[in-house]
């Protein structure tokens, strides 16, 4: 006997762009966390990435006035408590500690966990959030470019661990995502612009029209003109919402990851430099390299590669890291392709605006694409 098991699951949740979210008239967080059961009360907690609360002193306070004005509909479990900001949040102890307080709090399943931070807190919180119960509702607010566009809208979570990033952690979609462009203030200079990397990414891949659109307003960009900053970041998140709705593999069970151009390299620079290269620089840096590689490989033409690197120059992203220069840096394909299993797809430009699969990429014309950036 074979019973043949199938059950289609739908994922569906807002991605809100908004400002000053925690303003008392701002209804956008009481609405999504009360979004499925309006009538009833619904408890929930607040975690805060360090660096965030850094800046932002009086965020706590904020969070917790937010919470009496909406307390027909909101209990806030604790007060809003912090774990460490940037890629040591994700780290099993993090996760374990976030776990802990969950417990002692007695969340459960129809508590929801609001997590304001950048996108190695929200990997780390998201974790712990969807393995807690098997699953907490999870509002994220993102706090980074990079976050807002790319790393808080989608469905992955997860942690670094046995020297490799992203070895442990789930496929989970969250229960809202509320991108306040406010908090976009007191990022670093560095931060700004690493997370526009992730924007130039899917324009090559996928829109042509946006990369044109980059192109004429990168000096507003580079300048972070809000307006500008916040239309980028809603292209840059459609794009990504759309893949992930239509591309017909939500959890990557394919060997392919379009998303992930320019990545490959990305996440060995990473662990190279031991995070002293932030991962939208690394994405700058590994757009620079493929593009190179594919017009050494006869695929891009050479002006749209001058194109590219001219936008990512023109942002302020960087194109070149003395990392390019180690041995190791080639195992970055295998780690790649043991990532997802199967055999190794690596997404490379046959124009801007589209990406294609490569199966096969060749260490010397790598070493030669190293070589011309150097250059
Ligand atoms: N899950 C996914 O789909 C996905 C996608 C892309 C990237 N990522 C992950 O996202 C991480 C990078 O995220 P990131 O670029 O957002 O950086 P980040 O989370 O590393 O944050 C960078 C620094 O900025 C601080 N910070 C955050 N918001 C701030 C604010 N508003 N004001 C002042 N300081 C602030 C943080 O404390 C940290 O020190 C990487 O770990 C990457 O692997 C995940
Ligand atoms: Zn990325």
């Amino acid at each position: 006997l074979v019973i043949s098991q199938c059950v289609e699951l739908v994922l569906e949740y807002p991605v809100v762009f908004t400002r000053d979210v925690f303003d008392d008239r701002n209804a956008t967080l009481v609405e999504a966390i009360a979004r499925r059961e309006p009538a009833r009360r619904h408890r929930f907690a607040a975690i805060v990435d360090a660096g965030v609360a850094a800046s932002w002193p009086r965020l706590a306070t904020m969070i917790e006035r937010y919470a009496r004005m909406y307390g027909t509909q909101l209990e806030l479990a604790a007060p809003p408590w912090q774990v460490p900001g940037g890629e040591p949040a994700k780290q099993h102890a993090v996760v374990e500690g976030v776990w802990q307080r969950f417990a002692e709090l007695r969340l459960d399943r129809q508590a929801c966990v609001v997590a304001i931070g950048g996108g190695a807190m929200l990997d780390a919180v998201g974790f712990a959030a969807a393995t807690f119960h098997r699953g907490v509702r999870l509002v994220r607010v993102p706090t980074t470019v990079l976050a807002q566009n790319d790393a808080g809208v989608g469905v992955k979570n997860g942690i670094n661990a046995f020297g490799t990033k992203n070895m442990i952690g789930t496929f989970a979609a969250p229960f809202a995502v509320i991108d306040d462009s406010s908090f976009l203030a007191t990022l670093e200079a560095r931060d700004r612009v690493a997370g526009m990397a992730e924007a130039v990414k899917v324009a090559l891949i996928r829109d042509a029209a946006f990369f044109g659109w980059l192109e004429e307003h990168a000096t507003q960009l580079a300048a972070f003109e809000l307006v500008v900053v916040e239309q980028s970041i809603r292209q840059c998140a459609a794009l990504h919402l759309a893949h992930i709705a239509t591309a017909g593999d939500p959890f990557e069970q394919g060997s392919a990851r379009p998303l992930d151009f320019g990545h490959w390299a990305a996440h060995k620079l990473e662990l190279l430099t031991r995070h002293e290269l932030r991962h939208g620089e690394a994405v700058a840096i590994g757009i620079a390299l493929d593009t190179s590689y594919a017009t050494l490989a006869g695929l891009l033409d050479a002006r749209d590669r001058a194109r590219v690197l001219a936008l990512l120059h023109a942002l302020g992203l960087p194109t070149w890291h003395d990392a390019l220069r180690a041995p190791e840096l080639l195992e970055g394909l295998a780690e790649f392709r043991e990532h997802l299993g199967g055999e190794l797809a690596i997404t490379l430009l046959a124009g801007i605006g589209r990406g294609i699969d490569a199966h096969d990429i060749r260490e010397p014309l790598v070493r030669n694409a190293i070589d011309e950036l150097s250059r």
